[in-house]
């Protein structure tokens, strides 16, 4: 328990904290975030529950995308990193580490794909894959998502939703394109004039709220991509690493891409490191400049340690399982909840990928709100705020499961007593 002293103390601290986020951070995010009554400055820390500095506890249902998929400060991967900072720093980026290439090995291991090119954010993993791509296939044009995200670095911002890279002025009409999810005819008439470099796609759009990919559309892509002599770039930084309990969700479909981004999940949230995983042949350029890409903190030496240690625990088939467990638990409370409460309209869910949509334009908005005082944090999906994204972590239980079912209930409760 907190003394007086200390509560009073955290408390200060935290509107110190918000009056400076908003003068010198993002004011528009605090006043947004203020509008649904959400002022979170997060304190402790641990497993899937989190303390607000003023001692709110929260259920983490976001989990930062994936990032604490196995919980917030996991002993294990905490004791790697502790040890790895015992003998260690970040490393020189011109030469190879003992844990750089362990995980390289590994992730080529568990993708069927070659050389991982290794890198602080998702977003340059995606710079990585798109650059790659280019290189190999001598095209500049790039296929996304209408409703994709892929970063906010210079050409993963330009890729997917285009409303960010062009309010920067750094968009590129024409090489930059984009098509409806879903949509196989509209795929095959992006990529038939043959000047497609690659498909750069989400397997479940995290951004939209996690639509599900029709069957036969990601194998439909695929075969496109093979006519038209397009690569296929999976973006999984939020849905692979046994989020829908496959270790990448484009293996449920069978699609094997040529080029794999991880992120998000491989840091055990704590010390960044992302890959851009490529296919021998993609992934050529490597053979013929060792300095094609450079990163300073790309492939830092704790980082990786830590992301062997995660990636050992996402594939452990125990962890899968557990995947599929929950999944099928949290589908009956969740049913029963919208045969109860029809304001949740729909559960869009492949493994433990769910998005909950609400019956108003803004229902996942109001409901990211009316949770956060009930005790759960879930963030509504930007490109999609009737949808809100519900992701529970891979090592969650039932009795957790079961306290956040009840969060959502009494959640729903509330806004259908305010009308
Ligand atoms: C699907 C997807 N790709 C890429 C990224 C970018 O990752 P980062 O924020 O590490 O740059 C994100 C981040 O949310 C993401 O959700």
């Amino acid at each position: 328990m907190m003394t007086d002293d200390n509560g009073r103390a955290a408390a200060e601290l935290k509107q110190e904290t918000l009056q400076l986020a908003r003068d010198y951070l993002f004011p528009q995010r605090i006043d947004l975030m203020g509008q649904l009554g959400v002022d979170l400055v997060i304190g402790r820390r641990e497993g899937y529950r989190m303390w607000d500095l003023d001692g709110r506890e929260l259920l983490d249902f976001h989990l930062n995308g994936g990032t604490y998929n196995l919980g917030h400060r996991h002993p294990a991967l905490l004791a790697v990193l502790q040890d790895s900072l015992a003998h260690a720093d970040v490393g020189n980026h011109h030469f190879a580490n003992p844990e750089r290439a362990r995980l390289a090995q590994h992730l080529a291991a568990v993708t069927g794909l070659q050389f991982s090119v290794f890198t602080p954010s998702g977003a340059e993993a995606n710079d990585v894959a798109i650059k790659s791509a280019r290189r190999y296939t001598g095209r500049r044009k790039i296929v996304a998502l209408e409703q994709g995200y892929h970063g906010r670095s210079g050409l993963s911002g330009a890729a997917g939703n285009p409303d960010s890279a062009r309010a920067f002025n750094s968009d590129y009409p024409g090489e930059f394109v984009t098509v409806p999810f879903n949509d196989a005819g509209a795929m095959e008439q992006a990529l038939a004039g043959g000047d497609v470099a690659a498909v750069l796609m989400e397997t479940i759009p995290a951004t939209a709220g996690f639509p599900l990919p029709d069957e036969d559309y990601l194998p439909a892509v695929r075969e496109l991509c093979d006519r038209y002599g397009t690569l296929y770039i999976a973006d999984e930084v939020q849905t692979g690493l046994g989020r829908t309990g496959r270790l990448w969700a484009v293996e449920q479909w069978g699609v094997k891409p040529d080029i794999l981004i991880t992120g998000k999940g491989l840091s055990g949230g704590l010390y960044p490191v992302s890959a851009a995983v490529l296919s021998a042949e993609v992934g050529g350029w490597l053979a013929d400049d060792g300095w094609g890409y450079v990163s300073t903190f790309g492939g830092a030496q704790p980082g990786c340690a830590v992301g062997c240690k995660a990636l050992e625990i996402c594939a452990d088939p125990a962890t899968l399982d557990n995947v599929g467990t929950i999944a099928d638990y949290l589908r009956t409370g969740l049913e029963d909840i919208r045969n109860r409460r029809p304001f949740l309209s729909d559960i869009q869910q492949c493994g433990l990928v769910i998005g909950l949509r609400f019956d108003a334009p803004d229902g996942g908005m109001r409901m990211t709100g009316a949770l956060y005082q009930h005790g759960l944090w879930a963030m509504f999906a930007s490109f999609d705020p009737a949808v809100l994204q519900f992701k529970p972590g891979l090592l969650v239980d039932r009795a957790y499961c079961d306290e956040a079912l009840q969060r959502l209930d009494d959640a729903l409760a509330s806004l259908q007593g305010a009308g």
